[in-house]
């Protein structure tokens, strides 16, 4: 039986932070197993925010070296680079003919990008969940393993495709978000419980995979809490939510519920909670960044690497194309 396909992808615009690692990438090792996984460098996304080339190159090769570092393995999904794979940009084109204006203007994250970059309201910013739809629907994928923040960018890939299909005949699966762990989407806080972990802002509040030992303690022990509940079982904060969801993803299993019953019995003292989830998330990362950091320094390794998932992707991407041109009557 032909295994179900996932695409996801990731921007190489910075380090590779805790946010990623538990609302993505730890779902994209799970699935290698039991799908047909698509993982892509989506480098061109990166152009909307990022327009200075410089790092470009190096930031490619680190997040090809995190992503496997983590446990993605090239021999059991296809990873590759986004600029790899042209017929993404020819499907894209299409899928801009049946994306509205009026839609892309209510995309959340435009609307927080436009604010952020004034000077640079650009038109692949405009289109970028356009873009982001070519990525999914080249494999015609159908589970998109990804954090909350990208629930829209997923929703507005299945508007776009069930429009193609209504247009042109049924060419493409409808695609879902997905978290193999749970019913709901994850979100990381940052420490500061001041929005999300990011790869590129409030980074001393965010957990990077290459942070050092000295640098994870501290940013844990200064994460926000406060004096502690006063009445039994009260309701959590979300900053202290935060810290549970983290020890959760790293501690053992008394270490979380000894803890749950502090706070419930307003007995509990977050300097010992910080503490134990600091030297709990070292022993979760440090072995991570070690890896990380050997494979960077493989040059011939992550070209072979990066040669192998864009013929990969490229078979997979051409036979969509072929199909979707088919359907739409371009070929002569
Ligand atoms: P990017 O590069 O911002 O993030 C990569 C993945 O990490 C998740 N994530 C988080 N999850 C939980 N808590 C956080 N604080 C947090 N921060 C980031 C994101 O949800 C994402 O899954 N537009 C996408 C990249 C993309 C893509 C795609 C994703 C391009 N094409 C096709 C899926 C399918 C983005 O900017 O991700």
């Amino acid at each position: 039986m032909q295994k179900e396909k996932v695409l996801s992808g990731i921007r190489p615009t910075g380090f590779v932070h805790l946010g990623n690692y538990f609302g993505a990438i730890r779902n994209w090792v799970k699935m290698q197993d039991e799908y047909d996984c698509y993982y892509c460098v989506v480098d061109w996304h990166s152009l909307t925010t990022h327009p200075d080339t410089h790092e470009l190159k190096h930031n490619v090769h680190r997040l090809l070296a995190e992503l496997i570092a983590s446990g993605i393995d090239p021999d059991k999904c296809v990873l590759y680079i986004q600029s790899d794979v042209p017929e993404i940009a020819e499907l894209y084109f299409y899928l801009n003919t049946v994306a509205y204006i009026g839609e892309l203007e209510k995309t959340v994250t435009f609307k927080e990008k436009a604010r952020q970059q004034p000077d640079n309201v650009n038109a692949g910013l405009f289109t970028y969940p356009v873009l982001q739809a070519a990525d999914i629907l080249i494999h015609r994928a159908v589970n998109v393993p990804v954090g909350k923040d990208q629930e829209q960018h997923i929703e507005m890939t299945r508007t776009f495709a069930d429009r193609f299909n209504h247009r042109y005949g049924e060419v493409f699966p409808s695609p879902k978000a997905f978290n193999y762990y749970g019913a709901e989407l994850i979100k990381i806080m940052s420490l500061d419980g001041v929005g999300k972990m990011s790869k590129s802002v409030n980074q001393m509040n965010t957990l990077y995979l290459a942070d050092t030992d000295e640098q994870i303690r501290k940013k844990i022990m200064k994460a926000k809490t406060d004096s502690g509940p006063t009445e039994p079982n009260s309701v959590m904060p979300d900053y202290i939510e935060n810290l549970f969801t983290l020890l959760r993803l790293v501690s053992a299993q008394e270490t979380i519920e000894k803890f749950e019953a502090d706070f419930n019995n307003c007995v509990i003292r977050y300097g010992d909670v910080k503490k134990q989830l600091a030297e709990d998330m070292v022993r979760f990362m440090a072995p991570i960044r070690e890896r990380a950091l050997a494979i960077q320094d493989d040059k011939e390794y992550l070209a072979k690497v990066i040669a192998t998932g864009r013929e990969k992707a490229r078979a997979s991407a051409s036979e969509t194309l072929a199909i979707v041109r088919n359907a739409m009557g371009v070929n002569y």
